[in-house]
């Protein structure tokens, strides 16, 4: 395998750039490269049918590239498809799910965690079952949060609609004393100000994208794919749409300024 390789990064939209950006600083050596499927975003309102199929499209465009690894920066993705695409692909892949619930579990001092996801991610009660791996005595407390999704879509990160509506969807989780909240979705560490203000500092946040980050790191390290070059790292982006708010979105979040985005026709792969 080709260690100079880039490493394919994909979320359902915007929101797997929080992850894009921890591996950008964990590995600062790396090529990547992002898909964004901001034309069918979003995923977390989809049956496991329609987001296998269309991860397995993204997947398919993203070896075209030659990827020597695949992280899937989206938690209902990585939730409903990735235990099916990792039988059907020779290189590694990972999801943000797994990490998440790892770093949650060490948090964790009560013993009771919140969780807060898509529809499908919270549905498919896949973060309860690994904390419950990890630790059979946690408690959890999950909530579905479907507005977050485009609120962030639309860069209300800090406005008073965003603020009503986690009151609304945070309110409960309140009441249960707990002591960390897995921001399961990879758009929600965008709002996580507002979602601090709210929950108090008391609170621990959990962005699995730091995590996944680790656990990228450790996995190359294994497989012997680091890429140890030294040249500078190239970084490309495609869109299945809206490449000009794509372009202004990641040149916030990420570290770097984001020159060109471009389309692909992602229903052909
Ligand atoms: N960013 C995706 C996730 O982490 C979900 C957004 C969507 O609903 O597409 O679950």
């Amino acid at each position: 395998m080709n260690t100079q390789a880039p490493i394919g990064v994909f979320d359902s939209g915007f929101g797997g750039l929080t992850v894009m950006k921890e591996i950008m600083r964990q590995l600062p050596g790396e090529n990547l490269i992002y898909f964004g499927d901001t034309a069918r975003v979003p995923y977390g309102t989809k049956s496991k049918g329609t987001v296998l199929k269309y991860s397995r499209q993204i997947v398919h465009f993203l070896m075209t590239k030659e990827v020597k690894a695949i992280v899937v920066a989206c938690n209902t993705a990585s939730a409903l498809a990735l235990e099916e695409i990792k039988q059907e692909i020779e290189i590694p892949i990972i999801g943000v799910v797994e990490p998440g619930a790892k770093m949650a579990a060490e948090t964790t001092e009560t013993k009771t965690i919140g969780i807060i996801g898509t529809d499908s991610t919270i549905k498919s009660g896949i973060y309860t079952s690994y904390l419950r791996q990890l630790d059979p005595e946690i408690t959890v407390v999950s909530r579905a949060c479907p507005l977050f999704v485009p609120l962030v879509e639309e860069g209300l990160l800090e406005d008073r609609i965003t603020d009503d509506v986690i009151e609304r969807y945070l309110h409960e989780l309140k009441d249960y004393g707990i002591d960390s909240l897995i921001l399961g979705c990879t758009h929600y560490p965008l709002i996580r100000n507002a979602i601090r203000r709210y929950m108090g500092p008391d609170v621990h946040l959990v962005n699995p994208a730091y995590e996944t980050a680790k656990s990228l790191k450790a996995m190359l390290k294994e497989q012997d794919l680091i890429n140890r070059s030294g040249n500078p790292a190239g970084y490309q982006y495609y869109v299945s749409d809206g490449v000009d708010s794509f372009i202004s979105f990641a040149s916030d979040v990420l570290p770097c300024h984001v020159e060109k985005a471009e389309i692909v026709d992602i229903e052909s792969y």
